[in-house]
Order: C-alpha cells, then structure tokens, then sequence
C-alpha cells in the first residue's frame, strides 16, 4: 500500500535533509523533484521538450547541484508546460509500494494533494543563506553572505510568485521552521509527525 510524505518549502531550509532522513527512517524510497527541474533547465533546447524526454541519464547529471542548474531550473519552473510534462512522474514514484517521501515546491498543494503527510520546512532567508554560505566554505566562499542571501530572496521571489503552483502551504500542511533547530532536532520532529500519521487516508491521485 502507497503511503506519501510530502515535504515543501524554499531553498535551503533543510527540506532535503529531512526528506533523506525521514526516508531511511521508515525505509521509503526518496525523490528530490527539484532535480527534474535542474535536469530540465541544464539540457537545454526547448524546456517542453526537455521536460517531456527526461531520461535517467538526464537526473544523473553530475553538475545538477550547481548554481547554474539552480538558476536554470527556477527560471523553467515557471512553465505551466514543464510542470505538467513531470505530474506522472512524481504521481507514480509516490504511490509505489512501501512508501515514498517527495521533497519539493508544489508536492502537498498540486502533485500529492491527498498525502498522508504534508510538511511544510522553512527557516528566515538570512538562516538560510548563511547556511548555505557556510556549505560554500563561510569566509573562503567564493560569494559573500549578502551575495548569497540575494541569490536566497530573488529564488524565493520567482518561486512564490509564479503563476503556476506557486510556493505555499497546503492548508492541512504542518510548517516546521527549522531557523533555531538543529539537523538533529529537526529531523527528530519530522519523523515523530509521520510516525503519528500512518493511517489510511486518501493518498496521491493517479498519474492520468
Ligand atoms: O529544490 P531545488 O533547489 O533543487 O529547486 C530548484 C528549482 O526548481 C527551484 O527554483 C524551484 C523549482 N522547483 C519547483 O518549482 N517545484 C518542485 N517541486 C521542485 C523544485
């Protein structure tokens, strides 16, 4: 039986992390949706036509953590076409057997509407883009703090206010802002929030 655990929120404000961790926890397979939207934006060509041929060796890009697939994936993430070319994708990985966890955008509010769990992670833009400054090396970073909590508004900026599933919170989502948790906490509430949830609900709809 599928059972789906949808994690939502803005860049860098650990959804990945949690979604991993609450993966293994439970042992649920994990898809990062926003590597479909970098896959997209690094083949380049028409984004439709990207989306609609995306191929494992596609998502196995080894440059899809970068900022340049960051950037590119926010700007054909706006597309209505693209976001309709990966719906089956997403709505099939989350209704396999034994489990799955999407971490995303538009998981909760348009992919998996009737999840069993919805988490909506975040945390200030200035936690976030000192986090990612301090991955990048803190003061050896090649870009400064406020560089980076530019880069940090500007993303939120084109993901929340886009047109088509803007980021937001499904209404029943639970928000964990994680701005004063440690990995380790946060993660700890996660699972202690679906470990509450495993019942029967009405779960993803279908691809089609
Ligand atoms: O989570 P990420 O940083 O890999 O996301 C890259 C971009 O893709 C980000 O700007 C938002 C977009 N995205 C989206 O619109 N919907 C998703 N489900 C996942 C990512």
């Amino acid at each position: 039986m599928s059972f789906t655990v949808a994690i939502d929120g803005p860049a860098a404000a650990g959804k990945g992390t949690i979604a991993r961790a609450v993966a293994a926890h439970f042992g649920f397979a994990h898809l990062d949706t926003g590597l479909l939207y970098r896959a997209v934006g690094m083949k380049g060509g028409d984004p439709v036509a990207a989306a609609r041929a995306l191929s494992e060796a596609d998502l196995a890009r080894p440059d899809l953590r970068s900022h340049a697939a960051s950037d590119a994936a926010s700007r054909v993430a706006v597309l209505p076409e693209v976001r309709a070319a990966l719906v089956a994708f997403q709505r099939d990985f989350a209704r396999q057997a034994g489990g799955a966890v999407l971490d995303g955008r538009d998981i909760g509010t348009v992919i998996c509407p009737g999840a069993e769990v919805k988490l909506f992670v975040t945390a200030s833009p200035e936690i976030r883009a000192r986090r990612r400054w301090l991955e990048a090396g803190g003061e050896t970073a090649p870009e400064t703090l406020d560089e980076i909590l530019a880069q940090v508004k500007a993303r939120d900026e084109r993901d929340m206010n886009r047109a088509d599933a803007p980021l937001r919170p499904a209404g029943d989502a639970v928000t964990l802002d994680t701005s004063d948790l440690s990995i380790d906490a946060a993660v700890a509430r996660a699972i202690a929030i679906v470990a509450s949830r495993r019942g029967p609900r009405q779960g993803c709809p279908s691809a089609n």
